[in-house]
């Protein structure tokens, strides 16, 4: 299977704003299709462009996947969050782009996201838990904002100190 290689902090492209994308045409519609295969070969739940260093707003997510194994890949372009709940919830996260750190991030609970579809048409979807923390982690993505930033400073430097050296490590065996 065609995937992409998924890149890693310090990739400076994680930091990076994405463009809207125009149309959703056949060439976003084969990059929608890549990057879900890219996140179920990482066994991810979710995957934003930046992470495959393209700078388009493009998400994708499927959450059904790892809560009732029954797969349910949904593409977005230009997803934006029009809703939030004030009810919030914490769940631990991770990140393709961050690899083997986790930590507790407390974010709204419920959404209502608004995007264009594999289709080219305007969507609307609610939802709640995991699949609402996991779109709002990918959104960040397109903003170049990462789960980290959701840290309090000591958490956040405490994790990036821990990533940089098992980077190092890994550097060193290779
Ligand atoms: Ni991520």
């Amino acid at each position: 299977m065609d995937i992409y290689k998924v890149i890693v902090l310090p990739n400076p492209v994680l930091r990076q704003k994405a463009n809207a994308v125009t149309r959703v045409d056949d060439a976003v519609r084969a990059q929608m299709k890549k990057m879900v295969e890219t996140m179920y070969a990482h066994e991810g739940v979710g995957l934003a462009a930046n992470q495959v260093a393209m700078l388009n707003r493009i998400i994708v997510i499927d959450t059904a996947r790892r809560e009732h194994d029954t797969p349910n890949p949904i593409a977005m372009a230009n997803p934006e969050i029009v809703w939030k709940s004030e009810e919030t919830w914490d769940y631990k996260e991770g990140c393709l782009s961050i690899p083997q750190m986790y930590a507790d991030v407390v974010r709204p609970k419920f959404i209502k996201v608004r995007y264009v579809d594999e289709k080219n048409q305007l969507q609307e979807m609610d939802a709640g838990g995991l699949a609402a923390t996991c779109i709002q982690h990918e959104v960040d993505h397109l903003d170049g904002i990462l789960f980290i930033d959701h840290l309090s400073r000591l958490k956040r430097d405490t994790l990036l100190k821990k990533y940089e050296k098992l980077q190092k490590e890994a550097g060193e065996i290779l």
